[in-house]
């Protein structure tokens, strides 16, 4: 029945190590995120960078997926494909999504980049994801039911006009790339299993301009963009659930 892992301690240091690594692989990035330089060359970096410190990038071959991180522009959801073709030009948002195995853990992590000046609208979108995944954190501590990260999500959203993606979700993480449980970033309060400390699992709100629906490419089979082409934000972090709360083990700037 209950299939979420609770990780060994032995098996928490080893991912934490991942989890750092793959936060600084989206750190090493930015000075390269720039106008006129394509999706592919980007991609191309994160792959270096990633194998020069002793891992593997765990997109590559995930099913098929043909590169060694997602790259998602404007109104691209997630599952963006890298891409020499694609240039990065003034005023456009984008996600980068990376996902690392480090003697066999794994460590996902993805953030928002900006190119030049942003429009107002799509400032406010980045501002409330950002915000989304700090409330969803907030809700991970032991005993807390895994339904409430979603409804403080989608609650926070409602008032602000924009629409939480449904179709993708967050998911246990550590051994294998996508392990139980799913986590629904829109979700009924008190609703789905109870956390335990020595859970892994990542939190990652994808919120939409406009409606929440997605259609995935016919051609390419991965990119999902929107369904109206308005513009999507998401940020992602991989969580411990600790005795007393939680360790954000993605996040490279806080000390814990
Ligand atoms: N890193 C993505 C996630 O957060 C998954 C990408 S799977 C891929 O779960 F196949 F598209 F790479
Ligand atoms: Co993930
Ligand atoms: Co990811």
């Amino acid at each position: 029945m209950e299939k979420i892992i609770i990780k060994t301690p032995e098996q928490i240091v080893g991912i934490r190590k991942s989890c750092k690594l793959a936060g600084q692989t989206l750190e090493y990035i930015e000075p390269f995120v720039k106008e006129g330089v394509s999706t592919g060359f980007l991609n191309q970096k994160i792959d270096e960078f990633i194998r020069k410190n002793g891992a593997i990038p765990a997109t590559l071959g995930y099913g098929g997926f043909p590169k060694s991180c997602c790259i998602s522009l404007n109104e691209v959801v997630c599952h963006g494909i890298p891409s020499e073709k694609t240039i990065l030009k003034y005023g456009d948002i984008l996600n980068i999504d990376v996902t690392t195995i480090l003697n066999g853990y794994y460590g996902d992590t993805s953030k928002m980049y900006t190119i030049g000046e942003i429009s107002p609208i799509a400032a406010e979108l980045i501002e409330v994801t950002r915000h989304c995944l700090d409330l969803g954190i907030q809700q991970v501590k032991p005993g807390n039911q895994f339904g409430n990260i979603g409804f403080a999500i989608s609650k926070y959203v409602k008032s602000n006009g924009f629409s939480v993606v449904y179709e993708f979700c967050g998911h246990g993480v550590g051994i294998q790339f996508h392990e139980e449980p799913q986590i629904d970033h829109s979700s009924r309060r008190n609703t789905g299993p109870n956390m335990k400390p020595g859970m892994i699992f990542t939190i990652e709100p994808m919120i939409n301009q406009g409606r929440a629906g997605t259609v995935v490419d016919k051609t390419d089979k991965w990119t999902a963009r929107t369904i109206d082409n308005k513009l999507s934000a998401q940020f992602e972090h991989t969580v411990l659930v600790t005795d007393t709360g939680c360790e954000v083990l993605t996040d490279i700037y806080e000390e814990y």
